[in-house]
Parts: C-alpha cells; structure tokens; sequence
C-alpha cells in the first residue's frame, strides 16, 4: 500500500481491557502524526460485548460493507465474561478476518532489550523470528456438524479445510516475508504432515512448488509438536515459520511468553490486497479491566505494523525505536500486568514523548 495524505481508520476498542490500550495506541499514532506529518481520521465502532449484550447485535453486515473503505482497522480486544464462548469471536473477530479476506496473521516475535524471557540463557537475538499463520480457513472455517447432540451417541465433527488457492497465497506471502527480511533467509513449515496427512500433503507439495520461484530461500520442516520445543530451546533457529490457522494461534502464544509475555505481542491480519487489521495477541483480560494496569505495548506495536503496511514505515521504526528504548533503558520494570512499575497511561505517555522526541 502506497503513502496517502490520510487515513481513514476504523477503531473497535471492544471489550475489557481493549478500550485502555487502544486508548494509549491512539495516543502513540497521533504522536507519530504530529512528528511526520500523517493525518488520521479515526472512526469510532463500539461493537464488542457490551453492544451485543444491550441490543443483541455482534456485528452487522453493513458494517463490513463500510470496513472495506477504511485503510485499515484498529482493534482493541474482544470477550466478555457474560457473553457465550464463540458468540463474539465467531461474530466479531472471525467475522472481520474471513469477511475482508485477511488471508495472512503475521505475528512477529521479538524480545526486546531489557526485556526478561522465561527461556534461560535467551538474547534478543537470539528471539527474534516471524510466524505467518494462515488466517481465513483451516480448522476455523467453522464446517462441521453435531448429531445426536445430548444423547449417548452424540457425534461431534469439526472439520479442517485447507485449499489449494489458500495454501498457496500463505506460503508465496511467507517466501516473500523471509525474502524481505533478508535475515537467515530460511523459511520453516510447521505442521503435524506425518498425521494429518491429507492436509500435511497439500501444504508440503504446495511450499516445495512456491518454493522454487525463491531459490535464496533454504526451506525447513518441522511438526508441530517438535516446533514447541524448538521454539523454547532453540529459539535462534527460526527466521519465518508457516503454518496452518490453528497451529499458528496455539504456537503464537508460546512464543508471546518466550518474548516477555502477552503484553508485548503484536499481530496483524492482512489482506495485502485490501483491508488489514491490526491488533494485541492478548485477550480482553476482565479481571484488569479499567484499572490502569495493564501493559499497552502489544497494542502500540500493533499500530506500528499498521504504519510498516501503510507504507509509512519512518513512523513504524520511530515507535518501534520507542518501545525499545522504553524497554532497553530502565523505564519499565516488567510487561506484566500490576507489575510494570507505570500505569497504563504513563507507558502510553512516554512512548508518545519519545516518538516525537526522535
Ligand atoms: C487470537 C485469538 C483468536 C483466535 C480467538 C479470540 C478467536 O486467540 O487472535 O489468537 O483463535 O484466532
Ligand atoms: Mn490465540
């Protein structure tokens, strides 16, 4: 996506702890604007649990009509303790990654400077690769079936859809990400090829045949169950993995904890040709909500990918730059919840002075 003169962003705040760190997200991208001279119109959406619980509406079909004007979307998180499981993820979330498309989750992981890991003897170089995860099919694509349902012989069917057209844009999206990187330039895909074989089939063929228009590319296998354990063993080995719907959600989580925790993972959903949107790993946290608490970085770094695929990637690296002196020089004790030393508000405070400080 090329420069503009501004853009139009669509911000769902959601539930929980979404509305604070979307709040500080907002502060950082405006700070980004004065410095750079971007201009963003932000476009208020309060979809999320408490509309749904007041008027029984998750997400309306028009409002996605709409999404597909914006530049791009801003999501805080989704999730409310008195809202059915599946209600607002299917509706909401799901909703908006199928219904615009956003073929690609990218989840960088990254531990910062000054930043503590779980994984002993770990540097920020050595924790420091991307995970593509397919993101519009898979086991998410919600085909299936139950029989039976309440007796004894209930039967319960969740089926994996994997397409050849789906499989190759992840994988062509994945080459070119370990291209642009241009770091160890090897390119691993993680799946369980050795049971599910149909799907590991596809996959396998699929990235051996996209692999050959990237000859600089070494490409690796690895199951999934192993990439776990290389993933906190070995963590230097990894540059970009690739990876089917519900692996990438599962793994990604592991390697938010090896990068400091939840409140530093950043991810974004990706139509390159299209609307994207931009979000924290972490979930709506009640138990945090409206205290001050809770660590906004995942969502400034959200924001900062947002800026990288605007094309506005001055910016991205100034909040990026932010974060690292945040986390490299001291200002922050720790990325947990209660534990930061700083208040929600104080974290957004100072990355927004440093990003226009330079
Ligand atoms: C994530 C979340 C979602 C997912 C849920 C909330 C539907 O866990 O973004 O990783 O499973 O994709
Ligand atoms: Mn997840």
């Amino acid at each position: 996506m090329g420069k503009k003169e501004g853009y139009q962003i669509g911000v769902i705040p959601g539930d929980g702890v979404g509305p604070e760190v979307i709040r500080e997200g907002l502060k950082v991208l405006k700070a980004s604007g004065e410095r750079f001279g971007i201009k963003y119109d932000f476009i208020n959406y309060d979809f999320g649990g408490e509309r749904y619980l007041r008027t029984g509406e998750v997400l309306p079909n028009s409002a996605l009509k709409e999404f597909k004007q914006l530049d791009a979307i801003y999501l805080g998180a989704v999730g409310h303790p008195e809202v059915k499981t599946g209600i607002l993820e299917h509706g909401l979330l799901l909703k908006i990654r199928f219904g615009l498309d956003q073929y690609i989750n990218l989840r960088p992981v990254r531990l910062y400077p000054g930043v503590k890991t779980p994984l002993a003897n770990k540097k920020p170089k050595d924790i420091d690769y991307s995970v593509v995860r397919e993101n519009t099919e898979g086991a998410y694509c919600g085909s299936g079936g139950a029989f039976k349902k309440g007796t004894a012989d209930e039967i319960a069917i969740q089926e994996s859809i994997n397409t050849k057209k789906g499989v190759e844009r992840c994988v062509r999206y994945a080459y070119q990400l370990t291209k642009k990187r241009n770091k160890k330039k090897e390119l691993t895909l993680c799946d369980k090829a050795n049971v599910l074989t149909y799907e590991g089939d596809l996959w396998r063929r699929t990235f051996s045949e996209v692999g050959k228009e990237y000859p600089q590319v070494k490409q690796n296998f690895a199951f999934v169950d192993a990439t776990c354990m290389w993933m906190v063993k070995n963590p230097e080995w990894f540059d970009v993995i690739v990876t089917a719907n519900l692996f990438g959600d599962i793994i990604t989580d592991l390697a938010a904890v090896t990068q400091g925790g939840m409140g530093v993972a950043a991810g974004a959903n990706i139509n390159p040709e299209g609307v994207s949107m931009f979000e924290p790993i972490h979930g709506s946290a009640p138990k945090y909500t409206g205290k001050n608490v809770i660590c906004p970085l995942a969502t400034i770094a959200a924001g900062a990918m947002m800026l990288e695929i605007l094309g506005e990637e001055e910016a991205a690296k100034a909040i990026e730059k932010a974060i690292m002196k945040l986390t490299g020089e001291g200002y922050i004790k720790s990325l947990q919840a209660g534990k930061m030393g700083l208040s929600t508000i104080e974290v957004g405070d100072l990355i927004a002075k440093f990003v226009k400080e330079g």
